[in-house]
């Protein structure tokens, strides 16, 4: 299947542009390696998305490198960005919601998030999620979900840390299937963002997080810890102090969230 990328930031090769074909409402390019997804997404337009076999530079959150090997879903996914400055906070938290909704609709239960938008199943890491803006009115959704691959055989200390769809489910899953679902619940939660706003979409977001958790939170250097309890209207984060106050934190001040433990 599929070509090496050609154009962009995430060329490795000369070799020619894959045709698209559509899938729902998106145009889809279908490389077999490229240096990673995000970075070819970056020059194209909005509902175009792009999916590759393997990536030879998968990005994660915090400049961390993504194991991308063969038979896990590689995805990224152009988006427009609203003007309403809560849509806007709220983009990464829906598409961790369009990912939960399109597992769900595949019979994958017990998922969860971790903030702002690790899809966990058994306190096991799923699938990743990175959001780049490479240009204005646009975001670039990248998703990275363990299928049949193998990242502990890249990483041994993923051993005990990620879970694989392969062993969730009963019957064999192609990645057509997955991407297709997978988009097409990413369009229908970002068109809901777009047309009826974040508040929408909160309740929906906030079941996701399971039972309250301690946590420690890193502002930026700063160490700050309490119950996480969800998402408030505005898209932050919301954290109770022992002393029972409660605090808000914009995404963008939160570098870090552990978890420390469940309170159920
Ligand atoms: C995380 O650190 O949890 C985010 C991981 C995101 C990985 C995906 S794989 C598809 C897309 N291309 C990349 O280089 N990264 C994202």
């Amino acid at each position: 299947m599929g070509t090496t990328a050609t154009t962009g930031p995430g060329a490795i090769s000369t070799s020619a542009i894959p045709p698209s074909s559509r899938c729902g409402n998106w145009t889809l390019y279908e490389y077999a390696v490229v240096a990673s997804t995000n970075l070819v997404a970056a020059n194209l337009g909005a509902w175009t998305a792009v999916r590759a076999d393997t990536q030879t530079n998968g990005r994660g959150r915090f400049q961390r490198t993504w194991v991308s090997d063969l038979g896990g879903l590689w995805l990224s996914a152009v988006v427009p960005l609203s003007h309403n400055p809560v849509a806007r906070k709220v983009l990464p938290l829906a598409a961790g919601l369009a990912v939960c909704d399109g597992l769900h609709e595949l019979g994958i239960s017990g998922l969860r998030l971790r903030w702002p938008n690790d899809v966990l199943v058994n306190d096991r890491k799923l699938a990743g999620l990175l959001i780049d803006q490479f240009v204005p009115g646009l975001a670039v959704v990248g998703i990275g979900l363990n299928v049949t691959n193998q990242p502990e055989a890249h990483d041994p200390l993923l051993a005990h840390r990620t879970a694989r769809l392969v062993d969730l489910i009963t019957s064999p899953l192609e990645l057509a299937t997955l991407t297709q679902v997978l988009l097409s619940h990413l369009h229908n939660v970002m068109i809901d963002l777009s047309h009826r706003g974040a508040p929408a979409l909160l309740s929906r977001i906030n079941k996701l997080w399971g039972v309250p958790r301690r946590v420690e939170l890193d502002l930026n250097g700063t160490p700050r810890s309490g119950t996480f309890t969800g998402v408030d209207p505005e898209g932050r984060l919301t954290l109770s102090e022992g002393t029972g106050g409660v605090t808000f934190y914009e995404a963008h001040q939160v570098r870090h969230l552990t978890e420390i433990g469940a309170l159920s």
